[in-house]
C-alpha cells in the first residue's frame, strides 16, 4: 500500500483507550483501532484518564473508573464508552447524554456466574462456612461436638429477593434446587418469571425472610434502601446478603444490627468504598466478606471483555449497539463532540 493511503487510514482509524489489558478475544473484536491501553495494578488515576481521553474516540473502562461530567467535559472526541460490568453507577448518565456519548454494558453473559456467588454467600453465611474453616486452620478444633457451629437451614427456608432482574431470577431458580419458598421485590414488570416466586411489598418480605438477597442497581432511589428502618423489620435472626452494591445498604446500620443480634449472619460481596471495608464490618465473625467478585470466573470476565469491546466496535462503526444504556433525556446544554 503506498505511504500516504496508509497513513490517513491511520489517521482515520478510531482512538480507544482501554483501562484494563484487553484478553486477545476481546481485541479481536474490537477491530481495526488505535489502542491505547492502560496496564497499572491499581485503576488508572483521574488525572492520568483524563490526560489520556483527551483525544480519544471510544473508553472501554472498568466499573472503578469514575466517569462524570468533569471527566467527560475533557473528552472533546468522546463517542462511546463501554463499562466492562453490568452495573453502570460509575458513569454520569446525565453528563453521557449531553454530550451525546453512547453508553454501553455487558448484562446477561455474568447472570449465572453472579447468582452462584449469591447462593455461595447464602450458603457460606448460614452455615458458618468461613468460621469453620478459620477454626480449622488456627489449629482450634478439639474435635466434632453436637453444638459445634450450629447455622440455619438453607433448604426449606424463605428467600427475599430484592430487584428480580435477571440475576434475581437466577437466585430464584437456584433456590428451587434446596425446596426454599421465594418471595421478591419487584418494581418493574419482570420478563422471566420463576415458577413459584410469590411478589410482595418491600416491608412484607423484610418480616418474612429467613434470608433477604439484594439485586438492584444503584440509583439515587435505591442508596441505602435497606437502612436502620428496614434492618429493624427483618426477622430476629435473619440472614443479609448483598452481591449488587454496597452503598444499597447502609453500612453503619448493618454492623449495628449484627452486634444486636437481629441480624444472625451477612454475605458481603460489595462496599460502600471499596476497597474500604468498615472495622464494625470486618471485626465480626459471622460476616462473610468477599472482594467484589460476584462475576468472577476466567470464562465470565473473558465474555464480559468481548461484549463491551462489541458494542464499542459497533457504536465506532456507527452501528446501534448490542447493549445500549438507557439514557436520561439531555437537559444541559453542552456542545456535541466533534465526531
Ligand atoms: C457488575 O458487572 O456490575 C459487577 O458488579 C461486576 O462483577
Amino acid at each position: 500500500m503506498p505511504r500516504a493511503i496508509a497513513t490517513n487510514r491511520a489517521r482515520l482509524r478510531a482512538r480507544v483507550l482501554t483501562t484494563y489489558a484487553l484478553p486477545p478475544e476481546a481485541r479481536a473484536a474490537l477491530g481495526d483501532v488505535r489502542l491505547t491501553t492502560y496496564r497499572g495494578r491499581q485503576p488508572i488515576l483521574r488525572a492520568a484518564l483524563a490526560r489520556r481521553l483527551r483525544d480519544v474516540d471510544g473508553l472501554l473502562c472498568l466499573l472503578t473508573d469514575r466517569i462524570d461530567a468533569d471527566i467527560l467535559a475533557r473528552a472533546p472526541r468522546l463517542r462511546a464508552i463501554a463499562n466492562r460490568a453490568v452495573g453502570y453507577d460509575n458513569v454520569d448518565l446525565h453528563a453521557a447524554a449531553a454530550r451525546g456519548i453512547v453508553v454501553t454494558n455487558t448484562p446477561d453473559v455474568l447472570t449465572e456466574t453472579s447468582a452462584d456467588l449469591a447462593f455461595a454467600l447464602i450458603l457460606a453465611a448460614a452455615r458458618r462456612v468461613c468460621e469453620g474453616d478459620r477454626l480449622v486452620r488456627a489449629g482450634r478444633w478439639r474435635g466434632w461436638s453436637p453444638d459445634l457451629l450450629l447455622g440455619q437451614d438453607v433448604h426449606g427456608a424463605t428467600l427475599g429477593i430484592v430487584g428480580l432482574g435477571r440475576i434475581g431470577a437466577a437466585v430464584a431458580r437456584r433456590a428451587q434446587g434446596f425446596g426454599m419458598r421465594v418471595l421478591y421485590h419487584q418494581r418493574r414488570p419482570v420478563p422471566h418469571l420463576p415458577a413459584g416466586a410469590t411478589k410482595v411489598a418491600l416491608g412484607r418480605l423484610l418480616a418474612a425472610a429467613d434470608i433477604v438477597t439484594l439485586h438492584v442497581p444503584l440509583t439515587a432511589a435505591t442508596r441505602h434502601l435497606i437502612g436502620a428502618r428496614e434492618l429493624a423489620r427483618m426477622r430476629r435472626g435473619a440472614i443479609l446478603v448483598n452481591t449488587s452494591r454496597g452503598a444499597i445498604v447502609d453500612e453503619a446500620a448493618l454492623a449495628r444490627a449484627l452486634a444486636s443480634g437481629r441480624l444472625a449472619a451477612a454475605g458481603l460481596d460489595v462496599f460502600a468504598r471499596e476497597p474500604h471495608v468498615p472495622r464494625a464490618l470486618r471485626a465480626r465473625a459471622n460476616v462473610v466478606l468477599t472482594p467484589h467478585v460476584a462475576s468472577a470466573t476466567t470464562a465470565t470476565r473473558t465474555r464480559m471483555a468481548v461484549v463491551a469491546a462489541r458494542n464499542l466496535a459497533a457504536v465506532l462503526a456507527g452501528r446501534r449497539p448490542p447493549n445500549p444504556v438507557a439514557l436520561p433525556a439531555a437537559t444541559a446544554s453542552v456542545a456535541p463532540p466533534a465526531h
